[in-house]
């Protein structure tokens, strides 16, 4: 087992993505603080505690974990998210932050809620566990934390400005957390996943169908497990998909092309040159689809 004596919070993880990684983790033999507010899609309050049920879910398997119900978004309910890892298991070694919401729309018909509220789960939610579960790492000079970004932040998605600034954002903190933590046998990495999760329930048509395997949710789980052990760490600042039944690894931005002249460019002159430096070179908005090719070469 890759992960035995080690101590995990992986917050949203009452449902979808995060129970996938929680179950994950608890089978590699860690010690699991389920963090989950049990809010709706939409980050809005429901009497629903999820995270009771994985909780039990990993005893039944043998495992241990305890349940933990603050808000990520909050900076003080945070420290106690890391705080229970520390009271219930002595110490915080992996720390995967997962917790989202959605409030999809377009620009021009988001409220400043909308934002807000997603920017301070998504984004502040992860500035505000790795803030108090770090310096624990640090001192104990080991430590694992994996961000969970989005397609959307690293590509754009229509209708998710909120979203995937947010998710861009969290690209950001992974690198220079990682750039600053490295020298203390800590690794952060970052892992864009899919699945299937209670999303099914408002796709026209999936109203209470079984996804279908390759968009099963709890497929995200054993690579973030891999890069949560002791095995990954070479593995730092890195950046992770999850397409079908296989793993990605996404390049990074890097300069692509330049123009230059000895003391600067004009805008007559960048007008005159752009296509001839640029055009071939622009880059392609948005997810692609998968093609049908791919598809087939997953299910060789
Ligand atoms: N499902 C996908 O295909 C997909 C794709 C890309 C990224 N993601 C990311 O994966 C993560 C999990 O998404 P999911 O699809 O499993 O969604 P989900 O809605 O099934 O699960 C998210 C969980 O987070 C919890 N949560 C929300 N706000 C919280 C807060 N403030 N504090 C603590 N818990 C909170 C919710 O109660 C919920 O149980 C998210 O970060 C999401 O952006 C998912």
């Amino acid at each position: 087992m890759l992960l035995q004596g080690k101590v995990a919070v992986v917050t949203g993880s009452g449902r979808g993505v995060g129970r996938g990684i929680a179950l994950a983790l608890a089978k590699e033999g860690a010690k699991v603080v389920i963090n989950d507010v049990g809010c709706g899609i939409d980050g809005r309050g429901t009497a629903e505690d999820p995270a009771v049920q994985v909780v039990n879910e990993i005893k039944a398997l043998g495992g241990d974990a305890v349940p933990n119900y603050d808000s990520v978004s909050d900076f003080k309910a945070a420290a106690n998210i890391i705080k229970s890892a520390v009271n219930s298991f002595g110490r915080i070694d992996i720390l995967v932050n997962n917790a989202g919401i959605l409030r999809d729309k377009t620009i021009v018909k988001m409220e400043e809620d909308d934002f807000d509220a997603v920017i301070g789960v998504h984004l502040k939610g992860t500035w505000n566990c790795g803030r108090h579960a770090l310096p624990l790492m640090r001192e104990q000079g080991y430590g694992r934390v994996i961000n969970i970004t989005s397609s959307a932040g690293l590509r754009g998605n229509f209708g998710q400005s909120n979203y995937g600034a947010a998710k861009a954002g969290i690209m950001g903190l992974t690198l220079c957390w990682a750039l600053e933590l490295g020298r203390y046998g800590i690794t952060v990495n970052a892992m864009a996943p899919s699945g299937l999760t209670r999303m099914v329930g408002t796709i026209p048509g999936m109203e209470g169908k079984e996804p279908p395997p390759e968009m099963n949710a709890d497929l995200n789980g054993p690579m973030v497990a891999y890069l949560a052990s002791e095995r990954a760490a070479n593995v730092n600042g890195q950046i992770f998909g999850r397409r079908g039944f296989g793993y990605t690894l996404f390049q990074q931005l890097r300069p692509l092309a330049m123009m230059y002249k000895p003391g600067g460019l004009s805008p007559s002159e960048i007008a005159a040159n752009f296509d001839g430096v640029f055009l071939e070179h622009l880059q392609p908005i948005g997810i692609p689809q998968m093609r049908r090719d791919d598809k087939k070469e997953e299910k060789k």
